[in-house]
C-alpha cells in the first residue's frame, strides 16, 4: 500500500534474458520501471575476463616475486593441510576402486618375512621401527611420515581392505611433494603386496617381535645403520 496516496503496490520481475532481471513496481494502474542500468551478457563476459586476467597476472608477479616460503619448516595453514589431506585421499581412493586384492594370508610367514626385510631395507629411515629413535631424516619431514605401528589397528574387514587397497597403490605410485618414492619403478607387485601385509600388521608390535620377522641381530635399531640394499 503506498504511504502517500493508499494505491495498492506490488513488486514484479521481469526476466529479460538468462543473466538480468529487471524489477518494477506496480502502483496502482501505473507501473513504475526504476532506472538500473542492465548488464548484458557481453559486459558480463568481459568483466569476468578482465578479472581472470588481472587475477593471473597478480598470481605471477607473487609467485615470480618469491614472497612465498617454499622451506619444509614453514608449515601450512591448517586449511590448506585439510585441503592437500583432502585431495590426497580422494586421489588415492579414485585410483584403487576397481584395484583386486590378493588373498594376503597373515599366516604366510614367508611373505611376511619378506615385507619385513624389505621394510627394514628401505623404509625405517623414515617410518621409523619399533624400538627405533627418529632419525635426522625422519624428523625433518614436512609433510611427516606416518609410524605404522604407533597406527591402531584397523578392526573392521572393509576398511582394512580399503587401508590395504590404499598402501599398495602409495607404496607403488608414491606421493607428489612429499618424499614418498615410488617403489614400483623398482619392485614388482608381489613384494609391494608383501610390504603392505607387513605394515597391516604392524600395529603395536614390539621391539622383539620387530626383530624376529626381519632378522635383524642389531641391538637396538638406530638411525644410523648401514641399510643392505642386496635385498632385490
Ligand atoms: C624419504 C622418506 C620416505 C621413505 C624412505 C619411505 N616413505 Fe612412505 N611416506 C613418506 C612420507 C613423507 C609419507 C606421507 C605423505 C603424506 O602425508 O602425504 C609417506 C606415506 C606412506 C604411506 C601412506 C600412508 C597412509 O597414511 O596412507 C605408505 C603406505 C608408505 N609411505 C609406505 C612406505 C614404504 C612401504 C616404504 C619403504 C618401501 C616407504 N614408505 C618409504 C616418506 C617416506
Amino acid at each position: 500500500m503506498c504511504l502517500i496516496c493508499g494505491a495498492q503496490l506490488t513488486l514484479h520481475f521481469a526476466l529479460l534474458d538468462e543473466f538480468s532481471v529487471l524489477p518494477y513496481l506496480n502502483h496502482g494502474n501505473l507501473t513504475i520501471i526504476p532506472n538500473i542500468k542492465i548488464t548484458k551478457w557481453g559486459d558480463r563476459m568481459k568483466k569476468i575476463f578482465s578479472l581472470l586476467l588481472i587475477s593471473l597476472i597478480l598470481a605471477a608477479v607473487i609467485i615470480g616475486s618469491g614472497v612465498y616460503n617454499i622451506a619444509a619448516t614453514e608449515k601450512h595453514w591448517p586449511v590448506t593441510e585439510k585441503l592437500i589431506e583432502w585431495m590426497r585421499i580422494s586421489s588415492v581412493n579414485a585410483h584403487v576402486k576397481s584395484m583386486e586384492v590378493p588373498s594376503l594370508d597373515s599366516t604366510d610367514m614367508d611373505m611376511i618375512v619378506t615385507g619385513a626385510t624389505h621394510y627394514h631395507a628401505m623404509c625405517t629411515g623414515c617410518h621409523l621401527a619399533p624400538g627405533m629413535k627418529p632419525t635426522e631424516l625422519s624428523i625433518g619431514l614436512y609433510p611427516q611420515a606416518p609410524v605404522f605401528y604407533q597406527r591402531e589397528a584397523t578392526i573392521d574387514p572393509a576398511k582394512a581392505l580399503e587401508q590395504m587397497r590404499a598402501y599398495f597403490w602409495v607404496i607403488k605410485n608414491g606421493i607428489k611433494m612429499t618424499a614418498m618414492p615410488a617403489w614400483g619403478l623398482s619392485h614388482d607387485d608381489a613384494t609391494i603386496w608383501a610390504m603392505v601385509a607387513f605394515i597391516s600388521r604392524m600395529s603395536g608390535m614390539t621391539h622383539e617381535q620387530y626383530q624376529e620377522l626381519t632378522h635383524s641381530t642389531q641391538g637396538s635399531v638406530s638411525g644410523h645403520d648401514h641399510h643392505d640394499h642386496s635385498h632385490e
